[in-house]
């Protein structure tokens, strides 16, 4: 057994080994016969974990089913940012409890960043007896032996390190999309913002090697593949831990030269967003013109207590120059709201960045205070009406920029990676923009994957619509 320790999770480990995933032969097709139920919580990174886990757990045997009722194990792929991802992971424990008081064989488990929280382990093993195996986010590629171990056992089995290990390369992954992927590039974060649990839960920075990615990146070329997502905590950290010179601006050239259509990158940390950069976005056009910049407080005070190493000024400095240089780039943002401390003037001054910025999309979220985290500490005095309210003025105010913005592409000729058939709108077609806007669209004689030019006809406040341009 081992269980998670914020003292450790806090120290970050620079001397990790870079080692191939590899499956003990006797583990491959065990399960032959069996189902699984996976379900994913949180942000793109917990998704792409999922490719990985549904990879191996297919190696093992066992095959998916989206009907929890009838699979053999069921596994929640867990978030903590916010309060409320917990409570859904915890709601959903509750149902297999009842499962598994019928079906006394099931196998009940959880991974992801809640099983790196100290308090959600110890409440696992107090209140959560059921629960077969706990692992966390830096021993997913030990998945075969634990779930193994735990189906052998009859005992809980959780293991769970405080500390990053070493960076696995070649986990087997199944993709859920054959035209968009997702690449790590690099793990962890070590801006400790103060509210934020990542750091403690996904560990330090460790960038993967170039040479890794690219790999990656040729073989998804060679697959047919349209897009990657090049993912990171902070991405704009790339490379700083194991190269001299050699950064996120570099490996974007290095991406682009691969032919892939198109690049995106997500998330980006204003502090240490080069001017290099901007310049390569601009230059390269598979290098997609969306950058997802969190901004999270327009207050300066906030800012600074949040611990986010910019002001205000420098944000929209930084901010403009992007509009200026790429050509019709798309903005999007983070903001958080209720933030201990900030008062009405604090956001107001959140709501005047928000008009200057005039955001393509936004992610908006009240404060959640999370275990273990500095701001935890700070006294919260918003209160929920208040947090509330303000979530609701924000809301409305970045709607109306979503659609106004979308108004301007009324009549534009834009570039449309199909992804398929509409499920809610028959006949017609949907993708995204190079600036990652929803485009519902009428055509003929096109398929999945298929890079098509599409005239704008109408916007609404997330999506538009438009026709086939021939
Ligand atoms: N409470 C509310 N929102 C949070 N985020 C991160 N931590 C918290 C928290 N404790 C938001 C930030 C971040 C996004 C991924 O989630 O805006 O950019
Ligand atoms: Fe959390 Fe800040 Fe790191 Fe983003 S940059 S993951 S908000 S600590």
């Amino acid at each position: 057994m081992n269980l998670p320790d914020y003292k450790e999770a806090r120290k970050r480990n620079k001397n990790y080994k870079r080692i191939d995933y590899n499956i003990d032969k006797n583990y491959i097709g065990k399960y032959s016969g069996k189902k699984y139920f996976l379900k994913t919580y949180g942000c793109q990174m917990n998704e792409h974990d999922s490719e990985n886990i549904r990879a191996m757990l297919e190696q093992i045997g066992f095959e998916e089913t989206d009907d929890y009722t009838n699979s053999d194990l069921v596994l929640l792929n867990t978030c903590s940012i916010r309060e409320n991802a917990h409570n859904k992971a915890f709601g959903m424990l509750g149902r297999f409890k009842h499962l598994k008081e019928e079906k006394k064989d099931l196998i009940v488990g959880l991974c992801g960043c809640m099983a790196q929280e100290v308090g959600v382990v110890d409440e696992i093993m107090k209140n959560y007896k059921f629960v077969n195996f706990v692992f966390g986010t830096h021993n997913l590629y030990r998945l075969p032996d634990i779930i193994d171990k735990a189906i052998i056992k009859n005992s809980q089995e959780i293991e769970v390190y405080s500390k990053e290990g070493d960076l696995v390369e070649d986990i087997p992954v199944r993709r859920e999309n054959n035209y968009k992927a997702y690449v790590n590039i690099i793990y962890g974060c070590d801006k400790f913002c103060t509210y934020c649990i990542v750091p403690f839960t996904r560990g330090g920075e460790r960038s993967r090697k170039k040479e890794d990615i690219l790999k990656e990146i040729e073989y998804l070329v060679k697959d047919g593949y349209k897009e990657v997502t090049l993912l990171g905590q902070n991405v704009n950290a790339y490379g700083k831990d194991i190269y001299e010179n050699y950064g996120l601006g570099e490996l974007l050239e290095d991406v682009s030269k691969t032919n892939i259509p198109r690049i995106r990158f997500t998330t980006s940390h204003p502090w240490d967003f080069s001017d290099k950069m901007i310049d390569l976005i601009s230059k390269y056009p598979n290098i997609m013109p969306s950058i997802h910049l969190p901004l999270q407080s327009g207050s300066n005070k906030i800012l600074k207590l949040m611990g986010r190493r910019y002001s205000k000024e420098s944000y929209l400095e930084l901010f403009d120059k992007m509009k200026k240089k790429i050509p019709k780039v798309a903005i999007s943002t983070d903001i958080i709201v209720g933030f201990p401390g900030e008062d009405e003037k604090d956001f107001n001054e959140t709501l005047d960045v928000v008009k200057h910025c005039k955001y393509d999309n936004a992610f908006t979220f009240i404060y959640s205070p999370r275990e273990n985290t500095p701001a935890a500490k700070l006294k919260d005095n918003v209160s929920l009406k208040e947090k509330e309210e303000r979530l609701q003025r924000l809301n409305n105010l970045v709607n109306k920029y979503f659609l106004e913005n979308n108004k301007k592409l009324v009549g534009e000729k834009v570039e449309v990676l199909t992804e398929g058939k509409s499920a809610k709108k028959k006949d017609y077609y949907y993708g995204y923009t190079k600036t990652n806007k929803l485009v519902n669209f009428t055509a003929n004689d096109i398929k999945e994957g298929d890079l098509v030019d599409v005239i704008i006809t109408d916007a609404k406040t997330w999506s538009l619509d438009g026709k086939l341009f021939k």
